[in-house]
């Protein structure tokens, strides 16, 4: 079940059977499991370990309660690859994981939290997707809707300036509601005070460039500043990201008959201009799978990430018969020359249950794992770097 793979440079932390962790709580894991663990041992050799057994669950982070409930789904009850991620995803959406996941996080510039999802079926290459959906907190459902009772791929909700959530124009929110969701706010006391305060700190951080009034010193409305005044001067401020501020869930379900499936859930970026829709809904960016290949998940800088579509290049990689962890690293390496600075990662599986992930701009990456042979366990990569 172990295979040595002496090209690839990796650390894994194994971490068997240890209580689900409540999610948000990677930066205390190895602290808060320490007494509970039956053991924790370190591997740094020059290869990889890889234990492969179908069914499979992959995710993003240390989102544990949603693998446990995605493995629940599709080993214990036996429903659908589909189902297990839809179902593993919406337990993220329901526990907020890091205020990234669900209702009441990551607000936007007028204090809104909007929600986007995907949900991947390999078997018939089906998509359903909702991006910048308002009103309802159930989105990876929702996008299931989409994928099973439509037959479009992507739902939209968004009317930027209306404030009336349901107003004609929110699609998406009227289409969920039709379909049996609750029509219900999503800001939190939380997710107002983080929009009070970006207010209050003259709108700081923002993703306005090339705009008039200076958009790092001042609120908006903003106007475009005439071309020949665009110039280098004005560079974006990034938002935090990496350790402590996850993105995404993205996960991969392959179930025992090789059916593959992947998604993604996300509130976005904080303080993202209205209508700004990220790479995770994106098929191909946020997610893409194929029964004859397998899979691949991105989380990161969705801005720059969706430009490349780094889930389908991984899977193609797979296809050109990639290991896992290289198919990943190879879709992330497209990103460098252009982004040096960008940060993401990538989950990858291919049908024989074999895994890995690769990332870059911090140190680490954590993932998320189940199968028969490893039980429910966070492993971490080491990001790669060009120099
Ligand atoms: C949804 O809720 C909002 C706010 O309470 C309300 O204005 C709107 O009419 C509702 N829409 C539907 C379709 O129920
Ligand atoms: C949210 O804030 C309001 C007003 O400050 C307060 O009355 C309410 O109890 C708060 N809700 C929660 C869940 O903290
Ligand atoms: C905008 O404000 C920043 C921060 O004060 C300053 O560094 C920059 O020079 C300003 N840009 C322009 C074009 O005035
Ligand atoms: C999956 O990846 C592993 C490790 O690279 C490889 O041994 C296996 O053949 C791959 N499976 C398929 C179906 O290509």
């Amino acid at each position: 079940m172990t295979e040595y793979q002496p090209t690839a440079q990796f650390q894994a932390q194994l971490v068997p059977y240890g209580p689900a962790q409540k999610s948000g709580e990677f930066d205390n894991m190895d602290q808060v499991s320490s007494t509970k663990i039956i053991f924790v041992f370190i591997i740094t050799f020059q290869t990889q370990v890889i234990f492969a057994s179908l069914p499979l669950v992959i995710n993003t982070w240390n989102f544990r309660s949603s693998t446990i409930k995605a493995w629940e789904t599709v080993f214990t009850n036996k429903q659908s690859a589909v189902d297990a991620v839809v179902e593993g995803c919406s337990v993220c959406e329901r526990e907020q994981c890091d205020t990234t996941v669900g209702y009441g996080g990551s607000p936007d510039e007028n204090g809104e939290t909007t929600l986007d999802a995907m949900i991947m079926d390999g078997a018939t290459m089906n998509i359903g997707a909702v991006a910048a959906l308002r009103n309802v907190k159930d989105a990876i459902a929702v996008a299931r809707n989409v994928l099973q009772n439509t037959k479009h791929t992507m739902l939209v909700g968004y009317q930027p300036i209306m404030l009336d959530p349901c107003a004609v124009g929110s699609q998406a929110t009227e289409f969920a509601i039709q379909m049996g969701y609750t029509n219900e706010s999503l800001r939190t006391n939380y997710s107002q005070g983080i929009w009070q305060t970006w207010k209050d700190n003259s709108c700081q951080p923002n993703f306005w460039v090339n705009v008039q009034p200076n958009s790092s010193t001042t609120c908006g409305p903003y106007e475009p500043i005439s071309n020949n005044d665009v110039n280098n001067f004005w560079t974006r401020k990034e938002h935090k990201f990496g350790s402590g501020h996850h993105d995404t869930i993205g996960m991969i379900v392959i179930d025992s008959n090789k059916n593959v499936a992947a998604g993604t859930s996300t509130n976005g970026a904080r303080h993202k201009i209205p209508g700004r829709v990220g790479d995770s809904p994106i098929p191909g960016s946020g997610a893409y799978c194929d029964n004859t290949v397998g899979a691949a998940s991105a989380t990161g800088d969705g801005d720059v990430m969706m430009r490349f579509l780094p889930a389908l290049l991984a899977v193609e990689f797979l296809r050109a018969n990639m290991t896992p962890s290289n198919a990943g690293e190879a879709a992330l390496r497209r990103i460098v020359p252009h982004y040096p600075d960008f940060v993401g990662a990538v989950i990858v599986a291919n049908i024989t249950g074999d895994y890995g992930a690769a990332c870059h701009g911090m140190l680490e990456f954590p993932f998320s794992v189940y199968t028969e042979l490893t039980g429910n366990r966070v492993e971490r990569v080491k990001c790669f770097s060009v120099n």
